[in-house]
């Protein structure tokens, strides 16, 4: 009789414990998919964030010099502005290049927006991060 019930109450401690270890699993992996969710509605606020710079007279003005797929009237004293991922690993070179394009080419015509503080640290940021969407 006592080993019976002593088997009965392993057996439930037993259960106990793994349910407890599948929970916390699921809560787990519904914690990392609301975190992945978040990063990912973080990014594309900053990428709409980097659009209106862009876009922008008073701020980028990117387009009097450069074509984005699907934009109205772009200037193309630049080059367009496509495969940025790709063309761009590195997200560095490719913040310096629009903080000061100089450094690359001294003759260039596009405006230092970093050095010349034509754009904020955050502004300058965002746009980065739009730019890689390209
Ligand atoms: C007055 C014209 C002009 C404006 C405005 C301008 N650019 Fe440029 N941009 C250029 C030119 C010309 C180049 C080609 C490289 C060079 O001149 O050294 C270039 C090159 C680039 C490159 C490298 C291109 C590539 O294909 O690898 C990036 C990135 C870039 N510009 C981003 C921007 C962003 C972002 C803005 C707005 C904040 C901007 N540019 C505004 C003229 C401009």
């Amino acid at each position: 009789m006592l080993r019976a019930t002593k088997f009965v109450s392993n057996m439930l401690l037993t259960v106990c414990i793994a349910t407890g270890l599948l929970l916390a699993a699921g809560l787990a992996t519904a914690q990392d998919a609301v975190a992945d969710m978040s990063v990912e509605a973080e990014l594309s606020k900053r990428v709409e964030a980097g659009r209106a710079v862009f876009e922008n007279r008073r701020k980028g003005n990117c387009l009097s010099c450069h074509l984005v797929i699907g934009s109205e009237l772009p200037g193309n004293a630049g080059p367009p502005l496509i495969g940025m991922q790709a063309r761009w690993p590195d997200r560095k070179a490719l913040k310096a290049q629009i903080y000061d394009p100089t450094i690359r080419n001294p003759d260039t015509i596009m405006p230092p927006y970093g050095l010349h503080r034509l754009l904020t640290a955050e502004e300058l940021d965002v746009l980065v991060d739009y730019v890689l969407s390209l």
